[in-house]
């Protein structure tokens, strides 16, 4: 396996973009990521595109095809393949990216993600998210992921003491980082009690505890690490990568309160790592629900089992804290555009360790971990990445 360095990022503005088609977007985003990292288009081998659902979400199939066209590159004629695993498809992205550099197959690679999810009505947008949730067991009968992650923040409630405040606490935090945030979807900070009193939409979780519907798209160029110089002098390599898979249906599992899938991926991340939890500067994990990140911290090996809550209320994971968790915002303030999160996470992490993320900054980060979900955890990706 061959070293891999992400050589170039970009990002669009997440919120609702009602002046922005989704072609601009993967094209604004590809553009900024190619430029940051002083490739030509000739240089491309292939390009990667994780899109969850763009033929419900904008009526447009055949993604691929359409982002290499979009870019200005049909005339090259370069391999460019769609990547779907739900809100977890462009993490899967860059790992298809990251594979094909690792087998010696490539050299450079753009990969993308890509959701516009607002052009359809907020009903359609749910029922087109719940596709990803079993439709046989959960759909069908009216289930939609807000529903689902609350039944996972009862458990956790019943199980370990977790409160509503506590989820609050993470709302909290990542508006205060999304604030910080030119691109964010939501730059303002909130009040506890704001969070605490918000609408219910399914009980515990109110309007705060969950990510909202947004459009963007993020990009990054990867690299052969050994040829990257030619082309930048900011390189930050990957340095593990795991994938992992589970049941579709929450009550296929044994536990409600642990994604097997996302503690399987780290596994396999920190092993090829060969780091710790504890080597973590800082981490963008997948808040698409504030007891989505609560679990997270806890199956990604940061905190022990049933102690999330804690931490977030002891301020671990603030961007001043022992281990700042959610640095742009999260999917809860930054926005989450399905098929573009997993890219954007990279994104931050790498601005991160080339000390780029201006207010934002952890002080001399040097190793850090991106976390992307699809559906109730049916996927997992993680992958860690640290300064060249
Ligand atoms: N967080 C904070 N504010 C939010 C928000 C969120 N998640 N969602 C909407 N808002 C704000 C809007 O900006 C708007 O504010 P304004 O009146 O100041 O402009 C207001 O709340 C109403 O917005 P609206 O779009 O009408 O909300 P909604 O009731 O249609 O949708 C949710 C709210 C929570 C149902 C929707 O955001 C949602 O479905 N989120 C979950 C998405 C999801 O499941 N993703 C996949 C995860 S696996």
């Amino acid at each position: 396996m061959r070293d891999v360095a992400v050589i170039g990022v970009g990002v669009t503005k997440f919120g609702e973009l009602w002046d922005r088609s989704f072609r601009q977007l993967i094209a604004e985003a590809g553009a900024k990521a190619i430029l940051d990292s002083g490739i030509s288009g000739g240089d491309i081998d292939a390009m990667y595109i994780g899109s969850m659902s763009s033929g419900r979400f904008v009526g447009q199939e055949h993604i691929g095809a359409l982002v290499a066209d979009a870019s200005g590159f049909s005339h090259l004629h370069i391999p460019a393949t769609r990547v779907e695993g739900a809100c977890a498809s462009g993490g899967l992205a860059v790992r298809q990216g990251y594979l094909s550099i690792a087998s010696g197959v490539n050299d450079v690679v753009v990969v993308g993600g890509i959701e516009k999810m607002n052009d359809v009505s907020g009903e359609a947008a749910s029922e087109t998210l719940a596709t990803a949730a079993d439709q046989e067991w959960e759909s069908f009968f009216g289930v939609t992921f807000p529903g689902l992650y609350a039944l996972m923040a009862r458990r956790h409630m019943y199980e370990y003491g977790t409160t509503k405040k506590q989820l609050a606490e993470v709302a909290v935090k990542n508006h205060s980082n999304g604030a910080l945030n030119p691109n964010a979807q939501y730059q303002r900070p909130i009040k506890l009690e704001t969070a605490m009193n918000a609408t219910m939409v399914a009980d515990p979780l109110g309007l705060f505890d969950c990510s909202p519907v947004t459009d963007g798209s993020a990009s990054i160029v990867l690299c052969a690490a050994d040829k990257a110089k030619k082309f930048t002098d900011k390189a930050i390599k990957i340095i593990g990568s795991g994938q992992g898979s589970d049941t579709l249906a929450l009550h296929a599992r044994d536990n409600l309160c642990t994604l097997e899938a996302t503690v399987y991926a780290a596994k396999k991340a920190y092993k090829q790592a060969n780091v710790k939890p504890s080597d973590i500067d800082v981490a963008e994990v997948h808040d698409c629900f504030t007891i989505a990140e609560i679990i997270a911290i806890e199956d990604l090996g940061f905190v022990k089992k049933g102690e999330g809550g804690k931490a977030i209320e002891n301020k671990i994971t603030t961007l001043d804290g022992e281990l700042p968790v959610n640095t742009s915002g999260g999917l809860k303030a930054k926005g989450h555009p399905v098929g573009a999160t997993g890219v954007a996470q990279i994104v931050e992490i790498v601005e991160q360790l080339r000390g780029t993320a201006d207010k934002r900054q952890v002080k001399n980060a040097k190793v850090g971990l991106a976390h992307n979900v699809g559906g109730s955890g049916a996927t997992a990706v993680v992958h860690i990445l640290e300064a060249m």
